[in-house]
């Protein structure tokens, strides 16, 4: 194919532009998508800021960016089994060597060669985009094209929620940004008990009423602990999902965990935290579960069971739906803490 598409590329340092350029290629063992919807992430803003992480993250410019997206397959490599012209798909995000110990022991998403998709390889921010097989998931078409584009970092929220058996019990949910509000909706439809829900925006705390927190709470109060321990019987929290990556959410994740409880950890603060481990993990026999991105593909199976049944909802985290020409707009709406998710559609 000579056509040419709208990319959102990274150009260089300073330049990102919507370009006009070549439908990619594809190779044997990968699969040319039609993008139909695609999400802004945190991590899109990095690149964009070529911060220092992003400095550091091995990415070759130019690069087109995004990396959460849902599409059909326009054509598939002679290699690929499994996925067919038609299919709707969406990208896993994280690309496992499969031959690895990782990859050997069922543990490929953590593989210890692993690439991600529009870091190691071109995203999705265009109107094509090569998906290799290894990461590429067929959804049921009862899904969306704009939850289907959620569902990397719906995942990652399920996941956690998932691993600390929140059945039952009182929950904790730390930052309501996408994926604490996902994982605020991940909770009530696995059975929580209770859901209390904190932030230090008013905005993002109403967001997690509407995906079914039955508690909110500002973080900047100071009473925040005491309300929390009153709310959990005067013990703390059976789980706590901490999803804001910040030194405080972190830190207030073991202070408001009762003894004997889980925590899951998701958030990614910049800097080493301090904690106290004795008080807060020793002695509290505090079980926890670090949370890189999903099983694969054990939480899509999950996943896509949960948003068919109507049991998992998330629509309310999707805010904006904009053209990829209007992808400035996009940003800013991300930056000023106004949007949650914002999607583009190519
Ligand atoms: N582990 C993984 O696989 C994985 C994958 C994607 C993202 N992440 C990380 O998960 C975190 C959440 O992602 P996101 O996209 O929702 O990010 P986000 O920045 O949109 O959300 C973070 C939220 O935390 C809130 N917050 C900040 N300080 C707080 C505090 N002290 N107490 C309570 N809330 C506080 C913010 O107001 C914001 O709403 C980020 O750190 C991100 O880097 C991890
Ligand atoms: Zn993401
Ligand atoms: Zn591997």
């Amino acid at each position: 194919m000579n056509a040419l598409m709208q990319a959102l590329t990274k150009i260089s340092p300073d330049i990102t532009e919507l370009t006009n350029i070549p439908v990619p290629q594809y190779g044997l063992r990968e699969v040319l998508v039609r993008v139909r919807s695609a999400a802004l992430c945190g991590t899109d803003l990095h690149i964009l800021n070529w911060n220092q992480w992003a400095q550091g993250a091995g990415i070759k410019l130019p690069v087109i960016m995004g990396h959460e997206c849902c599409g059909d397959v326009v054509a598939v490599g002679s290699e690929v089994k499994n996925i067919e012209v038609g299919d709707k798909v969406v990208a896993e995000t994280h690309i496992p060597c499969g031959a690895c110990y990782q990859c050997q022991n069922g543990e490929q998403h953590i593989c210890n060669n692993l690439k991600m998709f529009s870091i190691h390889m071109d995203g999705c921010f265009a109107e094509y985009t090569v998906i290799p097989a290894a990461c590429i998931r067929k959804i049921p078409r009862e899904i969306s094209y704009d939850v289907g584009a959620v569902m990397e970092p719906l995942g990652t929220a399920l996941r956690g929620v998932n691993a600390t058996q929140v059945g039952g019990s009182r929950v904790v949910i730390i930052g309501c940004g996408p994926i604490g509000l996902f994982a605020v909706a991940a909770a009530a439809a696995l059975g929580a008990a209770q859901i209390v829900a904190l932030d230090i925006s008013d905005l993002r705390l109403a967001a997690a009423i509407k995906m079914g927190a039955d508690i909110t709470l500002n973080a900047v109060d100071k009473n925040t602990d005491q309300i929390v321990l009153k709310a959990t019987g005067g013990y703390g929290a059976d789980v706590i999902i901490e999803a804001s990556g910040s030194p405080e959410g972190l830190k207030q994740s073991f202070r408001l965990l009762r003894k004997g409880g889980r925590v899951a950890l998701i958030g990614l603060p910049d800097k080493p935290v301090e904690l106290d481990l004795v008080k807060d993990v020793v002695f509290k026999e505090a079980k926890i579960i670090g949370i890189h991105g999903r099983e694969m593909f054990k939480t899509w199976t999950q996943m896509e069971s949960l948003l068919v049944s109507g049991k998992l909802v998330v629509d309310p985290v999707i805010t904006h739906i904009l053209p990829l020409t209007q992808w400035r707009e996009g940003i800013e709406l991300a930056k000023s803490g106004q949007a949650c998710k914002v999607i583009y559609h190519p």
